[in-house]
């Protein structure tokens, strides 16, 4: 479904990813561990067009079609735009959640579904209420009043609303509590149960892990290790660097 080849990223004249590849296969959850500023955030930025890579040899395929660079069956170079990117069904719940705080859940959702062709209808809000009944209940309270959990939920039901294939989803279990970081990785298995692709970024490696088919890890820009989830979460580095043990 994707594939990074030779991604390379710079913020001016400091390289943050130094020539990375991964891929997500159709119906994967495949997560991207690693430290802070080892460039997690950059590579799913750049993924979704919001940055562009710095070498001309960089190459993000995204079902089949090149949404950066140029290959084989392509015949010019394309550098897509975020939103024909999200129109491709691509979406991306950003670090940090960013709802719109002064507009209510329901004009938040609104917003995530402006991408797609025609107006979204009631099944659209009723799939993001199967998987957040907590949004429903709270359908017409400002996002900013929310918890930090509900906002987390309010961000992924907006991705949810443009029907993406694939979910780019950054920390989101970052400042919540113990028990609203399962909750919300729950709800992860079952967005993926329900046939949305994922590729999961988190410091959380242990539940990362946990509900993941195969990961990558990154360390300052650099992939240094990938396989299968359940084998990372034996590998005795893995364990000393990320799982605390
Ligand atoms: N807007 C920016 N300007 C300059 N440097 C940045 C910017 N954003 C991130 N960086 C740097 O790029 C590196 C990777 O950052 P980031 O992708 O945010 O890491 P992560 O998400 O893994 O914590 C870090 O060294 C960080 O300081
Ligand atoms: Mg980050």
């Amino acid at each position: 479904m994707l594939k990074l080849e030779n991604l390379e990223v710079c913020y001016g004249s400091i390289k943050a990813l130094h020539g990375i590849s991964l891929e997500v296969k159709t119906g994967e959850i495949v997560a991207l561990i690693g430290a802070n500023g080892a460039g997690k955030s950059t590579t799913l930025r750049t993924i979704s067009g919001l940055l562009k890579p710095s070498n001309k040899d960089s190459k993000i395929v995204f079902k089949e079609k090149y949404i950066y660079g140029t290959g084989e069956g392509s015949r010019k170079y394309e550098s897509m735009l975020p939103h024909k990117i999200v129109e491709m069904g691509l979406s991306h719940v950003p670090e940090g959640r960013r709802v719109f705080p002064e507009m209510s859940v329901y004009e938040n959702l609104l917003m995530g579904a402006h991408s797609r062709k025609g107006k979204p209808g009631q099944a659209d809000f009723d799939r993001v209420f199967h998987h957040f009944p907590r949004l429903k209940e709270r359908i017409k309270q400002m996002a900013g009043t929310l918890s930090g959990g509900e906002q987390q939920m309010l961000a992924m039901g907006r991705a949810l609303m443009a029907h993406p294939d694939l979910l780019l989803l950054d920390e989101p279990s970052m400042g919540l509590a113990p028990m609203l970081v399962e909750e919300i990785f729950h709800i992860i298995e079952d967005i993926n149960a329900a046939g949305t692709t994922i590729l999961l970024v988190e410091q959380n490696a242990h539940l990362a892990l946990e509900i993941s088919n195969r990961a990558y890890v990154l360390e300052t820009g650099e992939i240094v290790l990938e396989g299968r989830a359940q084998d990372l979460a034996q590998n005795e580095d893995i364990r000393k660097a990320y799982l605390g043990e």
